[in-house]
């Protein structure tokens, strides 16, 4: 089951969630400073361990203050344009983050819109990417929120989703 949710994703009672970190894993702004403000310092921690992370791959942590068991931090594409492979490495982000959910038993997973913030990807791109790599593993959760931020951003998913 797929679902559109607007709100910020660290309020979610789901097994994993997941950010749109950047590669040193070391937090920053937008949803990745939401997560390390809400999961606390324990999560910079356990990061600092990880020794950063590849654009297009995914490492988990526990999700410690947070509501969520586990953060699965993913390193999104910065937009240049199009031409640098940047709609295959999006999919990896996805595709990568559902795997590690998968190692875990995960039956609950929300993501945010990765890379459509600060990276710059272009949204309606971003949303025909997620949704379909949510399609392909769909049959393998109970629950697939995509997290969004702004009522637009959840016109957007509803509308690839036909949800009303
Ligand atoms: N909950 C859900 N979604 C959020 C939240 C939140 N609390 N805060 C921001 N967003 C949304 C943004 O509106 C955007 O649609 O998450 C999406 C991703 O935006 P960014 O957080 O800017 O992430 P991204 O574009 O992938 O850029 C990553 O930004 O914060 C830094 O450290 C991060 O360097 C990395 C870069």
């Amino acid at each position: 089951m797929i679902e559109v949710h607007t709100g910020d994703i660290t309020q979610l009672s789901v097994d994993a969630i997941v950010n749109a970190a950047n590669r040193s894993l070391l937090g920053g702004g937008g949803v990745d400073g939401a997560i390390h403000r809400a999961a606390g310092s324990r999560l910079l921690e356990a990061c600092r361990k990880l020794k950063g992370c590849e654009t297009g791959e995914a490492k988990i942590t526990p999700g410690f203050d947070l509501a969520a068991r586990f953060v699965i931090h993913t390193v999104g594409p910065v937009w240049h344009g199009g031409e640098a492979g940047e709609a295959e490495l999006l999919a990896s982000c996805y595709r990568r983050s559902f795997e590690l959910a998968l190692d875990k038993a995960v039956r609950s997973i929300a993501f945010p819109g990765i890379s459509t913030g600060v990276y710059g990807f272009p949204k309606d791109q971003a949303a025909d990417i997620a949704v379909g790599i949510m399609r392909e593993y769909e049959d393998r959760f109970e629950r697939i929120i995509a997290c969004c931020f702004s009522e637009e951003d959840a016109r957007r998913y509803r509308e690839r989703l036909q949800l009303k």
